[in-house]
């Protein structure tokens, strides 16, 4: 069922996780809708994926908020071990390894409707256009960087991502590619940060489902998780966010580096990345879904781009760079999808 369009709430979002002895208490005021879609996809859960989310105890409404308590889990979230070390390469691996095994064997077994003809266009496409506009005016730095026709990226110059999103609509080719074999149940919010896990035991705890698409739908591509996943793998979602990268900029540039005590965690998501690529292959394959890359390569820039103005609440220099790495980051991704799967010239610089 679609419902109305919306950006959320995520303009000045209020959300709070809570916890009181072994209970957790999420609220959302600003995210009302939001939380209680989570709560109600929670609750409508298969038997066989059950014990892999949090079970709802208790719904709380009010005026302009919402609450729901679940059960404390004691495990780590896997996002903060990857950054920190405390999870080796084995261990992320065979957690993932995990995780994908019940996403595709329980979560995404059911992916069996037709996607409409519109889905790419309506569910990325548009969303980046709103995210674009939304996310205007908050922050300087993030809006020079973001209006700048050309960016150089560490000493290599692209078309802005406005840019490259008109190269992507006009390229029919590579459009009808992108549009997925079938729609079903996901996530929608498939990173580190929302799975606690156990490595002694390789048990996990998936957190903060979506439950549905920017347009209210509740089915959607699962590929859009798996990039999601491949933003933290390949974008470095979590070292960005954890303040790894130091920035510099200047009029249509911007360069980082990595701060030294990012260094061993670089190689971990370097190693997790490569082994994750070749698994979603296998898995893909074994759903006969061709252009599994194509759609993987496109969404996880778009998902970087959608996500960078996010970061911008509250607004300070912290969070300008987390939003302005995670946005550049996106940039340079999406042209290269373009120039490896789009059938037009993009004109990057060398
Ligand atoms: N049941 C739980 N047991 C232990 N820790 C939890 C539990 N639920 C949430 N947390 C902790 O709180 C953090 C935030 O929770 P969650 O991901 O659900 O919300 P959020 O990311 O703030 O929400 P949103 O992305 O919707 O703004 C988690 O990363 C996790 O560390
Ligand atoms: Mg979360």
């Amino acid at each position: 069922m679609r419902g109305p369009v919306s950006e959320g709430d995520w303009r000045g979002v209020v959300r709070d996780v809570r916890v009181t002895g072994h209970r957790v208490t999420k609220r959302a005021t600003h995210g009302r809708d939001k939380l209680l879609r989570e709560v109600a996809w929670l609750k409508a859960l298969p038997p066989k994926a059950v014990g892999y989310f949090p079970r709802v105890l208790e719904v709380r409404t009010g005026e302009g908020w919402a609450e729901y308590d679940m059960d404390f889990c004691p495990w780590p979230d896997m996002s903060r071990v990857l950054v920190d070390g405390t999870l080796t390469v084995d261990e992320a691996i065979s957690g993932t390894r995990s995780l994908l095994g019940f996403a595709f064997d329980v979560l995404y077994a059911d992916h069996h409707r037709p996607a409409p003809e519109d889905f790419f266009h309506v569910s990325y496409v548009d969303k980046f256009w709103r995210r674009a506009s939304a996310g205007r005016g908050m922050s300087e730095r993030f809006d020079r960087l973001c209006s700048a026709e050309q960016l150089d990226i560490h000493g290599r110059v692209y078309p802005s991502a406005a840019s490259l999103m008109r190269e992507l609509q006009r390229d029919t080719v590579l459009l009808a590619r992108l549009r997925p074999p079938c729609l079903g149940r996901f996530h929608g919010d498939f990173k580190y940060d929302n799975v606690l896990f156990e490595p002694a035991t390789g048990r996990f705890l998936l957190l903060d489902p979506r439950g549905s698409t920017v347009t209210g739908d509740s089915d959607s591509d699962y590929m859009e998780d798996l990039a999601k996943l491949r933003t933290c793998t390949r974008g470095l979602y979590d070292l960005v966010r954890a303040g790894a990268a130091r920035v510099s900029e200047g009029e249509g540039r911007i360069s980082w580096e990595w701060a030294s005590w990012a260094g061993p965690a670089l190689q971990r998501f370097s190693a997790l990345d490569a082994w994750l690529v070749d698994e979603l292959s296998v898995k893909a394959r074994a759903r006969r879904d061709a252009d599994w890359r194509v759609r993987l390569d496109v969404l996880m820039p778009l998902l970087l781009l959608a996500n960078a103005p996010f970061q911008l609440a509250p607004v300070n220099p912290r969070t300008e760079d987390i939003a302005l790495v995670l946005h550049a980051t996106g940039v340079r991704l999406l042209a290269e999808a373009l120039e490896l799967h789009g059938t037009r010239d993009l004109g990057v610089s060398p």
